[in-house]
């Protein structure tokens, strides 16, 4: 299937989960497994989210699907994910091993995007995904990833986070 129609179909679908979750830690929860089943490079699928009221800024990891990584709380200084979070911007990686920002998750992970999740214009968390891939992270991609990013933002404003 060309990755245009995949990636139409898993926005429909990730669309779909948005009613169907009762709480925004079941739509990440369901939304992770449909994204690392569905999208055949994202080898690890996961959340990140600040915790509320850590000083200074903590990354704490949330729902993920892929191998448990070692990076279960990130500083907003370390890592590409803290580059997102700080930053408030998509950070997309081609090559991780010329990035000195990396922390590495698997010794097999090539690429990886990291979106941040607002919630009224605010970060409070983000979507990371890595690849065993090359640049796995085309343009299309990064729609897709931003799009569930979203989502969960706007899931967390419409139950009153
Ligand atoms: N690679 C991330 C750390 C998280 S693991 O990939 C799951 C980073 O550089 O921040």
């Amino acid at each position: 299937m060309p990755i245009a129609d995949r990636v139409h179909e898993v926005r429909k679908e990730v669309a779909e989960l948005v009613s169907a979750a009762p709480t925004p830690q079941d739509l990440m929860r369901e939304m992770v497994k449909v994204l690392h089943e569905r999208m055949l490079k994202y080898n690890w699928v996961g959340f990140y989210l600040l915790e509320p009221g850590a000083q200074p800024p903590m990354l704490v990891l949330g729902a993920f699907e892929g191998a448990m990584t070692p990076h279960t709380r990130i500083p907003l200084n370390q890592g590409i994910c803290g580059a997102a979070a700080s930053s408030g911007q998509t950070v997309v990686v081609d090559d991780v091993s010329k990035d000195p920002r990396y922390l590495a998750c698997s010794l097999e992970t090539r690429s990886e995007i990291v979106v941040p999740v607002f919630v009224h214009g605010k970060v409070v968390g983000e979507l990371d995904v890595d690849s065993h891939f090359p640049a796995a992270f085309t343009p299309e991609h990064q729609e897709l990833v931003q799009y569930c990013a979203l989502l969960v933002g706007k899931k967390m404003e419409a139950s009153g986070q």
